[in-house]
């Protein structure tokens, strides 16, 4: 042998060992090691050398092989018709040529005297980034599904598919034919499987590097209640066997499988020569990081099914299709460092710093770590080679190790003893779970700074946020002109603001005499506030605008705000225990309490002081401040029942009106007479003795008549019945904003719908009330059509804000 085929044959080896571990880990374990793009490279290396060297081909290398093996806890299915895989196309060149080779197949090539030739018809289709599967139906009902193991042999999952929800287990309509296997992806959306990950993270299961291997690892579950729990989908993409044709062309089968319940993409299109099919790549491959779910590129396949037939099969991919691939949205670095930043609570972050890569299409060299309890997930060393992913909007992020390349001199994560900016401690947070009057105190994952605003980094970030456009709206002051004032010490918390002089900010960089007036008059300009945008502006830990909102409605005043015990805060809808909480030591804290002084004295005024909002006064009953108490045992219904007795009880004694002079006091006399109380019924008898054992315990009996007593001083009363409100037109509505509006911004329509009382959300779900869509309008839109949820596009929507006397302005 000569030198040079003994290296390729040793290289041959090498590179099939590696890609047999790889296929185990992928097909069999779901659990790769490494990214796509780089078992991509491998692969293509082994093929390369193999084309060198024909006579090192051996029947068992993993090119000449379609894909996994099956699981043998399955049972075992036989493909009547091979479920084959897609050729790939990276540049459009590849496209060109596999156009010109389509048009060969078919005789079109000659062209006419222009030489431009009759263009072929393509259906386009993106490529989900899921396993194959099929999907049997006989007499219109669903008999099996399989995975496709290597082509010819699958695992039987039927009773795992069953679980999907979108998949139909009766067809609908009618025109089905007796047989009709039907092939398509299924996946996970990315929200989904961020949904996943964090509930797997909780209880310590398991979690997946990608919405792929999440969907692989779903869907192959022993235990099929597994999969029910998990939000895979289904989208068709083509056939397998079928006892006659649904239609002539690919695009008319996949709609004709439309009207029989199998979900299709909503992205198919159909393309008119190959010029159609790039538009159409380059246009998804715009939309990709807005998508719900990941695509790793789309899928061209000549539309004519007869033409199809004709052109027909290479060995394991047909000649009628192509799948052209984007970059890859997974690649592999090295972490070089990790460094800690500090955001505006404090908390100290670790930030990956990686040798730079491109990850689809853009150069990546920071990566998120979230927080300490990640790192030790991921159990990654610094020098460690990680898997970055980049989707959606997100940061990218470190997804897994690749262990098996860590080297010798990795070192290990360690968070700062003192705060990297200030030097100030950095203290590990406590994790305070409160459930039924118990706290259990475990450690968090965060660690914070305890600088507060005498941290830079805290400092500069409250300031960024303090007056930020939702918050209070001062103009002229970007992130730079912030920076500056704190490291100049002309800023030293936000209330600070409001003393700047002129003769202080002329002169610094980017701020000219006209600039600095302008930005003076803007701080002036801030002082009259609403409340809400105050105590959003304040940046209490988890309080985005959406709770200042409720706060300021529901309580009224900044004074109610700043006393509300934690247990009053949970009357406001949306607000927890632990929110709650948040809320009330941050105005416990004396060093906050003196900043919102200093701005009061500073000419703050807040516009909107007031009443309790009558919706939150009229909100509180006897029994749900019971249910607050939070007594062990004594759920709602228990609450209730009591609640009504001691207002009986004081009915009959006839001590004035029952429904204001009930107390909480009652309620202890109720509980500990002995008699009464014993032949109460509906209340069980440990929730009883609990009862009694609150109220013989002085400690929390006086707590819940200070919390009571708060209730009375702001301003609520106790109600038998709950009044009905003269709310707003569209109070008690949720509305929902997608794509883009053109006449006003989202956040204009936003605050309208708001001012009619209405609640906007998110995301559609059955609940929702009307949901305005604008062009560019994707899974939401989808989302509402599929509800029924009723859908106004701009126009309509500003028609109704009319209705109310509102304009578009
Ligand atoms: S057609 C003979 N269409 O990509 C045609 N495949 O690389 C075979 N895939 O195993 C497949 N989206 O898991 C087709 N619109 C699409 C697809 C698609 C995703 C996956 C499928 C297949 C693999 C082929």
């Amino acid at each position: 042998m000569t030198d040079t085929l003994t290296a390729a044959a040793q290289r041959i080896l090498e590179l099939r060992t590696e890609l047999d571990a790889h296929n185990y880990r992928y097909y069999v374990l779901d659990e790769p090691s490494i990214p796509d793009a780089e078992y991509d490279r491998l692969f293509r290396e082994l093929q390369a050398l193999e084309a060198e060297h024909p006579e090192l081909v051996t029947p068992d290398s993993p090119t000449q092989r379609v894909g996994g093996e099956a699981l043998s806890a399955f049972g075992e299915v036989r493909h009547e018709v091979p479920m084959l895989s897609l050729g790939n196309a990276f540049e459009e060149e590849d496209l060109r040529a596999f156009d010109r080779s389509v048009r060969n197949g078919l005789g079109l090539q000659g062209g006419d005297l222009f030489g431009g030739g009759v263009e072929v018809e393509y259906s386009c289709e993106p490529k989900l980034d899921g396993l194959a599967v099929s999907l049997l139906y006989r007499d219109g009902k669903l008999v099996r599904g399989a995975t496709r193991g290597d082509g010819t042999t699958g695992e039987d999952i039927s009773v795992n598919v069953r679980t999907i929800r979108n998949v139909p287990l009766k067809l609908q309509g009618s025109g089905w034919p007796d047989v009709l296997e039907v092939r398509g992806e299924v996946f996970m959306s990315r929200a989904g499987f961020e949904r996943l990950n964090a509930s797997q993270a909780e209880v310590g299961g398991k979690t997946f590097a990608n919405p792929r291997n999440a969907a692989a690892g779903s869907l192959r579950q022993l235990d099929s209640k597994i999969t029910a729990s998990r939000p895979l989908e289904f989208c068709c993409y083509g056939l397998g066997q079928h006892s006659a044709e649904p239609a002539a062309t690919q695009v008319g089968m996949l709609e004709r499988l439309k009207t029989w319940g199998i979900p299709i993409s909503q992205e198919l299109k159909l393309a008119k020569g190959i010029e159609d099919c790039l538009a159409y790549y380059r246009d998804i491959g715009e939309r990709r990081m807005g998508l719900a779910y990941d695509i790793d590129g789309v899928v061209f396949k000549v539309n004519n099914i007869e033409d199809q037939q004709q052109l027909g099969f290479r060995a394991r991919t047909p000649h009628w299709a192509i799948a052209h691939k984007f970059p890859a949205m997974e690649e592999l670095t090295e972490l070089l460092d990790v460094e800690f930043q500090v955001g505006r609570t404090g908390a100290v972050t670790p930030v990956a710093r990686l040798k730079p890569v491109k990850v689809a299409g853009v150069t990546v060299s920071n990566a998120t770590l979230h927080n300490m309890d990640e790192v030790a997930r991921l159990g990654v060393m610094i020098g460690d080679t990680v898997i970055i992913r980049r989707a959606g909007d997100v940061i990218p992020q470190v997804m897994q190790v690749v262990s098996e390349r860590r080297p010798a001199d990795a070192r290990p994560v360690d968070v700062p003893q003192q705060c990297p900016v200030c030097g100030s401690a950095v203290e590990r947070t406590q994790l305070i779970k409160r459930s039924k009057g118990r706290e259990t105190v475990s450690e968090g994952a965060v660690y914070r700074c305890v600088g507060r605003l005498a941290c830079a980094a805290q400092l500069k970030q409250a300031i960024i946020h303090f007056v930020s456009r939702r918050a209070m709206d001062i103009e002229g002051l970007g992130e730079k002109s912030v920076e500056q004032l704190v490291d100049e010490g002309l800023v030293g918390s936000p209330a600070d603001l409001y003393t700047l002089q002129f003769e202080q900010i002329v002169g610094l960089e980017g701020f000219a005499e006209v600039s600095s007036r302008k930005l003076l008059e803007a701080i002036a300009d801030s002082k009259r506030p609403t409340l809400a945008r105050f105590i959003y502006a304040l940046g209490i830990p988890d309080v985005g605008e959406e709770t200042a909102k409720v706060l300021a409605r529901s309580l009224g005043s900044l004074q109610r705000v700043t006393q509300a015990l934690p247990e009053v805060l949970t009357y406001l809808p949306d607000v927890g225990l632990e929110v709650a909480h948040e809320i009330h030591s941050f105005f416990e804290d004396e060093h906050n309490q003196t900043v919102i002084q200093h701005l009061l004295e500073r000419g703050l005024q807040l516009q909107d002081q007031g009443e309790l909002g009558a919706e939150f006064a009229a909100s509180t009953t006897l029994d749900g401040l019971l249910d607050k108490l939070n007594i062990t045992s004594v759920a709602a219904t228990g609450a209730k029942k009591v609640a009504d007795e001691t207002i009986k009880r004081l009915a009959a004694s006839g001590e004035g009106k029952p429904e204001q002079a009930v107390r909480v006091q009652h309620v202890a006399e109720l509980c500990k007479d002995w008699l009464s109380f014993s032949v109460l019924k509906g209340v069980n008898e440990k929730a009883k003795q609990a009862l009694r054992d609150f109220f013989n315990d002085d400690g929390r009996f006086n707590k819940a008549k200070e919390i009571e007593q708060q209730l009375i001083d702001f301003g609520m009363h106790w109600s038998a019945e709950k009044k009905v409100l003269e709310g707003l037109p569209l109070a008690g509505q949720t509305w929902v904003l997608t794509g883009s509006l053109e006449v006003m911004s989202r956040d204009v329509a936003k605050d309208k719908l708001e001012a009619l009382g209405a609640k906007v959300a998110g995301s559609v779900s059955a609940k929702t009330t009307c949901v305005v869509a604008g062009p560019g309008a994707g899974s939401k839109l989808a989302k509402a059509t599929e509800l029924n949820v009723p859908v106004l596009d701009e126009q309509a929507f500003i028609a109704r804000l009319a209705d109310y006397g509102i304009s578009a302005e």
